[in-house]
């Protein structure tokens, strides 16, 4: 029996998908082998990553002014991707830091001798909330944001405008959650292992006018150039991820409607949430500003950590898997990703009250 999973990463993928791999397993596309034993230059996952290409070009509406590419190394090797191609040695530019994951991309391009300077950050208010003030360095190549804040549980609603610079996006923790207005980023990229397949691929689109200008002393692999001019294929590609990844834009496609539609049942399943935590009587507390809150990621406390972790505990014995918050944090978690469903929401908000009745 499959449980309710809220995990934060990697998290729950859609169950028709698991069906449709476990099939594919033995036998794929009639080659008699899984896919992940077929040769990468095989004309058959050639045209397979194509496809997952173009379904995930459909379903953002990217055009050909931009490039796709899928990298292995987490989200977390774009942090160094970015500043070496488009900062380099000394390269200005600018961070808007909201948390964790920002904190560490900010850090990783001082590693690689970039000039990162932070044009805003609510770090003094333990990320709590999402800036709407920003002072932007015109030198700046790029502005970097982490569109959600998987461990604090906030999330951009309206991007900043009045960049000097394209907009480069951290978008791991939200990745084809929703529709996203293109127009202010130059490159968007998200570690798969939250919305859209398993944890080894991470899917980047940049614009081709912003790729044009990446540095080229940069190691081939890491170079984005490089996986641009090899369609993906400088060395051996994460296939399996990439197959997975094409399995969910389909269904995203296909059975959910496409991003308008998907945002419409995540809005849902997060509202029913904090419904539950306000109408709580401060039992349940959220933890991000109201105006912040992300809807993937729903972070509160209970009045004790020992209630907290009793409450945990008692999750699993109700098939409520990975409510707990962040370890650098703490806390409660519940992360509703993509193919979390409506029930898996009620299961939860049903426990939560019975909860509340036995311990306030
Ligand atoms: C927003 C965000 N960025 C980056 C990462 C790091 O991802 P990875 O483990 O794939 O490097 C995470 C992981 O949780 C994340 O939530």
């Amino acid at each position: 029996m499959r449980v309710s999973n809220f995990n934060g990463g990697p998290g729950t993928l859609p169950t028709e998908v698991l069906e449709e791999a476990a099939r594919d397993m033995l036998d794929w596309r009639g080659t008699g082998m899984s896919v992940m034993e077929n040769s990468h230059r095989g004309k058959k996952v050639i045209a397979m990553v194509k496809e997952a290409e173009m379904d995930f070009r459909d379903l953002l509406g990217l055009d050909d002014d931009w490039a796709v590419i899928f990298c292995q190394g987490g989200a977390s090797l774009q942090f160094a991707m970015i500043a070496l191609n488009f900062a380099g040695p000394g390269g200005r530019c600018d961070y808007i830091n909201t948390g964790l994951w920002s904190t560490k991309a900010y850090k990783e391009a001082q590693i690689c001798g970039a000039k990162p300077r932070l044009a805003a950050s609510s770090e003094e208010e333990d990320f709590t909330y999402i800036p709407d003030a920003f002072d932007f360095d015109h030198e700046a190549k790029y502005v970097y944001i982490t569109t959600n804040n998987t461990v604090r549980g906030t999330q951009w609603k309206k991007f900043p405008s009045g960049a000097p610079a394209p907009l480069v996006a951290d978008m791991s923790s939200e990745f084809l959650s929703r529709p996203i207005d293109l127009e202010p980023f130059g490159l968007i990229y998200g570690g798969a292992q939250k919305n859209v397949g398993p944890a080894g691929v991470t899917v980047v689109a940049m614009r081709r006018d912003l790729a044009d200008k990446a540095r080229l002393d940069v190691p081939s692999m890491l170079s984005y150039p490089i996986y641009i001019k090899s369609d993906s294929m400088y060395n051996t590609p994460p296939v399996w991820g990439i197959y997975i990844c094409g399995l969910t834009f389909k269904w995203l496609k296909n059975t959910i409607g496409g991003l308008s539609n998907m945002a419409a049942i995540n809005r849902a399943k997060a509202e029913a949430l904090y419904r539950a935590i306000d109408l709580s009587d401060g039992f349940y507390r959220g933890t991000a500003r109201p105006c912040s809150r992300s809807v993937m990621n729903v972070t509160y406390r209970l009045p004790t950590e020992d209630l907290e972790k009793r409450f945990k505990k008692e999750a699993v014995q109700n098939g409520l898997e990975g409510l707990g918050g962040h370890r650098s944090v703490g806390g409660i978690r519940a992360s509703l990703y993509n193919a979390v469903t409506q029930q898996d929401v009620s299961n939860l908000t049903e426990f939560m009250l019975e909860f509340q009745h036995k311990n306030a």
